[in-house]
């Protein structure tokens, strides 16, 4: 089979470099009209350029493709809206969006100034409701859609001295799986990918596994996660040096008291291995396939 954009028109965030950049050239290569959007500042968020989205632009351009550059940042309503609206402005719809801006401020977290907080928090999650808010509309109207958020194993798992950038990171998860139940009837599907991939934000921190993990890599799996080929939603994916995994998040069977019955803090300090107990998990769809488990619990 092959997967083709023919038609679909692109939002992806960040796109002057690193993994954004892969995702903007193979769209474009792929027939997707691509709004390449990018602030241009420091990995640490100050500073802002247009060369890196214009940079990205004439290489889709040069090889054959279509492409406009948005220089706003996803950290303000004014910019999310503005990215959307230079979607329709040069191609008259919006069918895909990856959230993929990022910044670092990394500081272990008595050390995390409330600049350094909100900076990173503004800009991956706020961002992505910025971004994703204007984009989804069109997106309802039109009913089809395909969301993509990137988070990071920094908050899917935790990291030391991450504390800001975990917070926002394991936010858009939510976000994602908000917007996969939203948008479901809309054919609008939402998933998120946490890379692994050498970039400027990376290329440090790495060590040897730095010349294995091109962005490149990361690529195959987020370009089919938005096209059209692909209907989950609501999944997360860890992803880098060629290696594609789906992470979730499972309820074990846990301990029930039972029905009527009022358990002491005792009585869970007896149970706790059985509340921890990693078989026979159940992975919920939603909030109330969360109750529905428990509802079967109590009969
Ligand atoms: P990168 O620094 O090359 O790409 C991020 C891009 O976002 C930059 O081009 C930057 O100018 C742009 N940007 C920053 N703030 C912006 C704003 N307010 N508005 C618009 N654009 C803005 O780094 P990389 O690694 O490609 O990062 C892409 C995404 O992947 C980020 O969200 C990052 O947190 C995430 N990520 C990357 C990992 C990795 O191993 N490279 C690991 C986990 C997550």
């Amino acid at each position: 089979m092959t997967i083709e954009f023919d038609g679909r028109v692109a939002i992806i965030t960040g796109a002057g470099g690193g993994l954004g950049k892969t995702y903007a050239l193979e769209l474009g290569r792929r027939g997707a009209k691509v709004v390449v959007n990018d602030l241009g500042g420091n990995p640490d968020g100050t500073g802002a350029a247009g060369g890196p989205a214009d940079t990205t632009v004439e290489e889709i351009k040069a090889a054959g493709g279509e492409a406009v550059a948005n220089y706003d940042s996803v950290a303000t309503p004014e910019g999310g809206a503005a990215i959307t609206q230079t979607a329709l402005d040069a191609f008259g719809t919006v069918d895909i969006v990856i959230n993929n801006a990022g910044i670092l401020r990394d500081k272990s977290f008595l050390n995390q100034a409330v600049a350094d907080i909100r900076a990173v928090i503004d800009v991956h999650l706020l961002g992505a409701f910025f971004v994703t808010q204007p984009a989804f509309k069109v997106m309802k109207e039109k009913g089809y859609g395909r969301l993509l958020f990137t988070a990071s194993s920094a908050g899917v798992f935790g990291n030391f001295g991450q504390a800001n950038y975990g917070a926002a990171k394991m936010g858009l998860v939510g976000l994602s799986n908000v917007l996969a139940i939203e948008g479901a009837k809309n054919n609008i599907r939402s998933n998120v990918i946490a890379p692994i991939a050498r970039s400027r934000l990376t290329e440090d921190i790495l060590g040897p596994l730095v010349e294995m993990v091109e962005p490149e890599l990361v690529m195959p799996l987020s370009l089919y996660l938005v096209s059209e080929a692909c209907e989950l939603t609501h999944e997360l994916f860890s992803v880098g040096g060629g290696k594609f995994s789906r992470v979730f998040i499972g309820e074990s069977p846990g301990w029930f008291a039972g029905k009527g019955v009022q358990p002491t803090v005792e009585d869970i300090a007896t149970h706790i291995d059985e509340i921890r107990a990693e078989g026979g998990y159940s992975v919920p769809g939603s909030a109330n396939d969360d109750i529905r488990l428990l509802l079967e619990a109590l009969g």
